[in-house]
């Protein structure tokens, strides 16, 4: 056995005896996920990986009720063990630049930094998505929520994609993850819900006709989708916007049809997703979003709680028969008021925030 052999035999005997059984499928793992982010490592970081967490291992292990603060405690944690393991690294004679290494990147890798200490960081928050299920039995499904939020923000997009490839075995897991990253997509994204409607209400005549909708409107609409880069629409309203003329000033936008059945699109910019949420996720690159309708496609985004702000442009027309703004669910929101405009000598815009 050569001296990293003798470490990684020594780690697995602390390991296998810690309180926690998770501990060595969780050295291992990090060790693993090193190695794929970073197949060439060099053996100070894969000693790392093994050992990061080793102090958790002993008896009188630092415990988070001892500190104030959650962050004091992970200090003393990761000093802890870059500590241990100094001690076992020199019982087998590593040399001084392994030892100070191993030492820097332990006491480092809750926080993170510099090379090899953001790879041990990223192998340790995946390693955390594949024992998920351990957490969430000791966690709340609150708790758990927030833990996936931390641990998926400190990855690198390369880690990111990397999560994609576990299976977590679990309907609850799978829904848990899904709406965690639905919180980090919405925290920075902002979506805006835009609608010309006539005076009472209406988005379109019952056969669709929105003939009534200024060309004063339509440019204002135009280019806030323009200069958003995005949009999404239901079903019924991509089949008749999409026969507009005017629809070819959106040939640039990236677009998102919200249905449950699948159909040719008509650009390669067009997509299908089978939620709101989902539309959200395909266009998170984005940092505003706009939802355009219709009513059955613009309640359901209310009542999910996805839109921050609603602009409404006011048509000078009342329509007795019409297909409804929000149309289909019920829910209630509650809106202030952040500027009014008038568009023409006959139109009015209001712009809400939603008040969440
Ligand atoms: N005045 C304006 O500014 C304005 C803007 C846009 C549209 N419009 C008008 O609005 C009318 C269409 O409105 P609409 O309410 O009838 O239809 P819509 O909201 O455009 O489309 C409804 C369809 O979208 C899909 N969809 C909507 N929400 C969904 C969800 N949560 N999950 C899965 N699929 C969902 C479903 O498609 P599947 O049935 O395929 O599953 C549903 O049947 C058109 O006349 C259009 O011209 C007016």
């Amino acid at each position: 056995m050569n001296k990293f052999d003798f470490v990684l035999e020594e780690i697995k005997i602390l390991t296998k005896n810690a309180t926690d059984k998770t501990e060595y499928d969780h050295s291992q793992l990090v060790w693993q996920w090193v190695l794929k982010l970073k197949p060439d490592a060099d053996i100070a970081l894969q000693i790392s990986a093994l050992g990061h967490d080793i102090d958790r291992s002993f008896e009188d292990r630092k415990k988070r009720q001892d500190f104030a603060t959650y962050d004091e405690y992970k200090k003393e944690h990761a000093l802890l063990s870059a500590q241990i393991m100094c001690n076992i690294l020199q019982k087998y004679d590593f040399d001084k630049t392994t030892i100070d290494k191993v030492k820097h990147l332990i006491e480092n890798h809750e926080v993170g930094g510099e090379g090899d200490v953001e790879i041990l960081k990223g192998a340790d928050s995946i390693a955390f998505f594949n024992n998920l299920s351990h957490y969430r039995q000791l966690h709340t499904q609150e708790q758990t929520i927030d833990k996936i939020k931390f641990m998926y923000e400190r990855l690198n997009e390369k880690a990111k994609l990397m999560i994609n490839s576990i299976n977590f075995k679990s309907m609850e897991l799978e829904e848990l993850f899904e709406e965690a990253i639905n919180k980090i997509i919405l925290k920075n994204m902002k979506v805006i819900l835009y609608m010309a409607i006539s005076a009472n209400g209406m988005i379109a005549k019952i056969d669709d006709n929105t003939s009534w909708i200024s060309e004063t409107e339509w440019n204002s609409y135009s280019s806030m989708v323009c200069n958003a880069g995005c949009l999404i629409v239901g079903q019924r309203t991509y089949h008749t916007l999409t026969k507009q003329p005017e629809f070819s000033e959106f040939k640039n936008v990236k677009l998102v049809v919200v249905s449950n059945n699948d159909f040719p699109v008509l650009s390669p910019n067009h997509q299908i997703a089978t939620s709101p949420k989902k539309a959200l996720e395909l266009l998170q690159d984005f940092d505003t979003v706009i939802v355009a309708g219709g009513g059955i496609l613009n309640a359901s985004f209310l009542k999910e709680n996805l839109v921050n702000e609603v602009y409404l442009d006011i048509e000078p027309i009342i329509l007795g028969n019409g297909i409804k703004l929000f149309n289909g669910d019920d829910f209630e929101t509650k809106l202030e008021l952040l500027e009014t405009k008038q568009l023409s000598s006959n139109e009015l815009q209001l712009h809400y925030k939603i008040v969440k």
